[in-house]
């Protein structure tokens, strides 16, 4: 159930959200008529609809780090967690995973960086929507980063690095890997200050095409301060409100606009 924030967040973008009839701009058109509304079945979904199943039924238990934005600070707290429960937890629902896909698919993406690997449900969906891209993934706990990279051996991908670490820590060594962030998926450690720092550092990679992808962004009240943020940086020309994720345009060519879509 929504909390009272977050139904409110969500009632007020229901207010604001347009359908492609209110969208003139070509290039968001062209997002929604080429990406949103692809109902496309693409293979590749039948490959991570069995990983999903398969850890949704798994009854293992394994010892987690809780990085939870709502676990306090350093040292987080260990605790036992069913992978069934995490994959229902923590995973990304098919809906934005395929999105997620759709995105790579049809930008053909290359240098990806996603913070938050969990069990490496979106992790597919990046890496199997380019097979040239490289996907690079961050994960605090190295016990579920372990099953991330199971998971991927079961579907046989292979461009995925995976890096263990607090995002804290990793990232500024981890971007530095990347010669240019073509797309960036920040699902992880989902408060104000840090996601407003992850955004930043991964500026220093950022070119005019680069697309980053915001998850949770009504989570919490320091989550909705920091995408207003975020939208309203200098850097950003387009900004796209699917309630669920934000997407950030970069393309000096567009002129600086916020859209509100319904995802569906
Ligand atoms: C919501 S889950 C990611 C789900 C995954 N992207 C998916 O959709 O399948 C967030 C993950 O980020 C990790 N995490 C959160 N804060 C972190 C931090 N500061 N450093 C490293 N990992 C962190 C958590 O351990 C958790 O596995």
């Amino acid at each position: 159930m929504l909390n009272s924030g977050i139904a409110g967040s969500y009632i007020s973008y229901l207010l604001k959200a347009k359908t492609r009839y209110g969208i003139h701009s070509p290039f968001m058109y062209d997002f929604v008529t080429q990406i949103l509304n692809d109902k496309s079945t693409y293979e590749e979904y039948k490959q991570i609809d069995e990983v999903v199943r398969q850890c949704k039924r798994s009854e293992k238990t394994i010892e987690i780090i809780d990085f939870g934005a709502d676990s306090g600070n350093e040292p987080f707290k260990k605790r036992f967690r069913k992978i069934s429960d995490i994959a229902a937890s923590s995973g990304i629902s098919k809906k934005m995973g395929r999105l997620l896909f759709r995105l790579v698919r049809y930008y053909q993406t290359e240098n990806i960086l996603e913070l938050g690997t969990s069990l490496g449900i979106s992790t597919m969906y990046l890496a199997l929507a380019n097979p040239e891209a490289k996907v690079t993934t961050v994960e605090g706990c190295e016990n579920t980063a372990e099953l991330a990279k199971r998971n991927f051996g079961a579907v046989g991908i292979n461009n995925i690095e995976s890096v263990t670490g607090n995002f804290r820590y990793v990232l500024s060594n981890t971007i530095k890997t990347i010669p240019r962030l073509d797309f960036a998926f920040i699902d992880g450690d989902h408060r104000e200050k840090s996601t407003f720092e992850y955004f930043e550092t991964c500026l220093k990679k950022v070119h005019n095409n680069t697309i980053m992808v915001f998850d949770d962004i009504y989570w919490s009240r320091g989550m909705t301060r920091a995408w207003k943020k975020i939208k309203k940086h200098q850097s950003v020309s387009v900004s796209i409100d699917l309630f669920r994720i934000g997407i950030v345009f970069f393309r000096k060519e567009l002129s600086k606009e916020d859209f509100v879509l319904r995802a569906f």
